[in-house]
């Protein structure tokens, strides 16, 4: 049973909670923590949380909790994070972990300075259906990946300071291609080094400084690619998508929009339809349970669970930092128009850069490229001789 300081009581705030109280039902938050002792206060007496404040250095303080959970914007996680390493109390912070990779690399060295536990929520890699695809990777389903596609794209968001680069560190990128870099990172391995970046990104609709629109290319040592789309400025709701393909298979996960309960209404949805969604009239696509379809249920049981066992979560302040250099170099790109390094101060991963290509054997002479069969009925073998290295195809009637 944990006693939960919670800093910060707005979007994410209140998915935290309902899922921190609902889920294991031992955990209780005992103060939280707004920009405004009216807002705390609200928020309090919503879900019965004892003690209130404006304060993060009095929430982290408080002398009941032992965990500070943080739902902070972009530019206050340093500041919670630090005021929980300085209490020597667990901690974890929503994502990004900091603004940049040097913001994120100060958060990481004080918890581990502080020897307390630092889990990075980062749901989307939760969800039942990634969970389920990570499980057919790691059997083996898909041989070796060689391309991921992670897509988060709505109309933008819903607090100003995510619109404020010196408060939240960017646009697009830092908001949800921090979810979508960490994506692809879990289906290539973590242990996998990220080496360059491409990115291209532009403002091409709001009237803001930061980037509402990006694309960008992870390549990783073993040759693996790693695609992003971020969008500010889509619209039809929430596309959330993911696409990972390797030697052996491909798996297309879609998390919204089009999750199986499927809506007409001409005379409207009165309530909350889903995150984002445009309309409450016409064709709509609900979520049956919006906390379990992004992650934030089997997030929590895991970070929960590891604090309480004393052992590592699946995403760490290290993910954290990982990903924020990964956006630094993102950034860059989108300066130079060219790949940039991904600058890892820290890398404990592997350092093996064999891209573990095999070829298949057809016999002694050749290897086996493809074989297709034809709409004539005919199958083409296209085979590669292994001494000259020529190329050539056999073409024979299909054997049923
Ligand atoms: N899928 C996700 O994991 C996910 C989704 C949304 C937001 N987030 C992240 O959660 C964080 C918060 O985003 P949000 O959407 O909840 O923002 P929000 O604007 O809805 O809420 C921000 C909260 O922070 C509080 N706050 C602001 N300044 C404060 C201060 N000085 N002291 C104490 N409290 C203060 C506000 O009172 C408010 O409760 C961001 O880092 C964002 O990236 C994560």
């Amino acid at each position: 049973m944990r006693k939960i300081t919670l800093l910060g009581t707005g979007f994410i705030g209140n998915f935290y909670t309902t899922v921190l109280l609902g889920m294991r039902s031992r955990d209780e938050i005992k103060m939280v923590c707004s920009a405004t002792m009216e807002e705390a206060q609200k928020f309090a007496e919503r879900y019965g949380i004892p003690r209130w404040t404006d304060n993060i250095e009095t929430a982290v303080n408080d002398p009941e909790t032992d965990l500070v959970v943080i739902g902070l914007p972009n530019f206050l996680h340093k500041e919670g994070v630090m005021a929980a390493a300085r209490a020597g109390k667990a901690v974890m912070c929503t994502k990004p972990l900091g603004r940049s990779a040097a913001e994120a690399k100060e958060m990481l060295e004080a918890v581990e300075k502080a020897g307390v536990f630092a889990g990075y929520l980062e749901d989307l890699v939760y969800t039942p259906k990634t969970l389920k695809a990570l499980e057919s990777i790691k059997a083996g389903a898909l041989g070796r990946i060689l391309w991921t596609r992670s897509r988060e794209a709505h109309p933008g968001p819903h607090s100003d300071w995510f619109l404020r680069k010196e408060l939240s560190g960017g646009g697009a990128i830092v908001d949800m291609g921090c979810h979508c870099i960490e994506i692809g990172r879990n289906f290539v391995g973590k242990d996998v080094r990220p080496v360059e970046v491409m990115c291209w990104a532009a403002t091409q609709v709001h009237p803001i400084d930061a980037e509402d629109h990006a694309v960008g290319l992870v390549k990783y040592a073993n040759g693996a690619i790693g695609q992003f789309e971020v969008s500010w400025t889509f619209r039809g709701g929430m596309d959330l998508r993911d696409e990972v393909a390797g030697t052996e298979g491909t798996i297309w996960l879609n998390h919204w929009l089009r999750t199986g309960i499927e809506v007409f209404t001409s005379a409207g949805e009165k309530g909350y339809v889903a995150e984002k969604a445009e309309s409450n009239t016409g064709w709509l696509f609900p979520v049956g349970d919006e906390a379990n379809a992004l992650g934030y249920s089997h997030m929590f049981v895991d970070q929960l669970d590891a604090l309480d066992k004393g052992t590592q979560p699946m995403e760490t302040f290290y993910d954290g930092y990982v990903v924020n250099a990964i956006m630094d170099a993102c950034y860059k790109s989108v300066e130079t128009k060219k790949w940039e390094p991904v600058e890892l101060a820290i890398w404990r991963g592997a350092d093996d850069t064999s891209d573990g290509r095999v070829f298949t054997d057809f016999n002694d002479e050749f290897y086996l490229i493809k074989a297709e069969k034809m709409p004539d009925g005919m199958t083409k073998t296209i085979l590669k001789n292994k001494k000259t290295g020529e190329v050539i195809q056999q073409v024979r009637k299909t054997q049923e």
